[in-house]
């Protein structure tokens, strides 16, 4: 069998589940090194035993961190780095929706801090690793739902903690957008670094999506698009594309879906708002003092 992906160090977030569990399969059966990061222990056994049973690659390796935990974040970030691997591919996929307002430990609405700083924070950790590692990839899961952003099409600079006005979809299209305005960001500084970025929409993928939240409308609106929803693996299909594809190469700071680049939102493209997201979210995550 052919191992394009063989001497390939991968990490993907939310491997547990979903996307990110079905391109972590498919990574390791191209012969990648996998690392997966995992909220959940139990979860992320699990998820690393069935990968390595499926795909016969036995290179999967487990971090597991929440990502509404910057400490967490650092941590996991700083136990990669102790372990002198390389980085060849990050996959930034865990993300989740969240009918009712929490704020994390670090006092940030949940869905922006995980679904956003979360790949924010991480990939910033370990940028001078992958840059060192050599035609390394980033590849950011968004949705086609950042057209939304915050009901007006846009990062609610004045309101990211949703203090004024919360809405599950609207902290969700704000943190969708928030992904792609970071990749753009992203790829405008890594020009020349040897290190591409990318975001894309997956599809409407039939997963665990949404199931955290027990109460409410959501599960019924879950059962509702379920019949019209593509499978986990094919979810997958252009995030690991993103990740894999030779005629890929130097490809960076575009948005796909079904292994086309698309257009997205006229928002998603506004480089000062892309700016003005990379520094706030850096005073967000501490990584500058602000
Ligand atoms: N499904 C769709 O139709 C769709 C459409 C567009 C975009 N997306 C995007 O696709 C990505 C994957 O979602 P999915 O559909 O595969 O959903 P999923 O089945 O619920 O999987 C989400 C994964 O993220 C993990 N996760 C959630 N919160 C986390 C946290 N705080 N820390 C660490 N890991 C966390 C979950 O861990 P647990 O197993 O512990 O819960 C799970 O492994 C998300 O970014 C989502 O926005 C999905």
């Amino acid at each position: 069998m052919e191992q394009p992906m063989q001497g390939r160090v991968c990490l993907v977030t939310g491997a547990s589940n979903g996307i990110g569990k079905a391109a972590a399969l498919d990574l390791a059966g191209m012969g990648a090194s996998l690392v997966l990061l995992c909220r959940d222990r139990g979860r992320g056994e699990a998820a690393m035993a069935e990968i390595s049973e499926r795909s016969g690659n036995r290179d999967v390796t487990l971090l597991v961190a929440d990502l509404s935990s910057q400490r967490q974040i650092r941590a996991a970030a700083a136990s990669f780095l102790e372990s002198g691997r390389p980085l060849h591919v990050l996959l930034n996929n865990a993300g989740a929706i969240h009918a009712e307002r929490t704020l994390t430990g670090d006092g940030i609405e949940t869905t922006f801090a995980v679904n956003h700083l979360g790949y924010f924070l991480l990939t910033r950790l370990l940028l001078d690793r992958l840059r060192d590692s050599g035609r390394a990839r980033i590849v950011n899961v968004a949705s086609a739902l950042h057209r939304r952003g915050y009901g007006d099409g846009r990062i609610a600079f004045d309101d990211l903690n949703g203090e004024r006005q919360y809405g599950a979809w609207r902290a969700y299209g704000q943190s969708k957008l928030a992904n792609i305005l970071f990749t753009r960001e992203l790829a405008r500084r890594l020009d020349g670094a040897g290190v591409t970025a990318n975001a894309l929409h997956p599809g409407v993928v039939a997963t665990g999506f949404g199931r955290n939240n027990r109460t409410g409308w959501m599960p019924y609106f879950q059962a509702l698009y379920r019949p019209f929803s593509r499978r986990a693996g094919q979810g997958a299909d252009t995030p690991v594309w993103l990740a894999t594809a030779p005629q890929l190469d130097g490809v960076t700071g575009r948005y796909f879906q079904d292994r086309r680049e698309r257009q997205p939102a006229p928002q998603a493209l506004n480089d000062a708002d892309a700016l003005r997201l990379w520094e706030v979210s850096e005073k967000m995550t501490g990584l500058v003092q602000p």
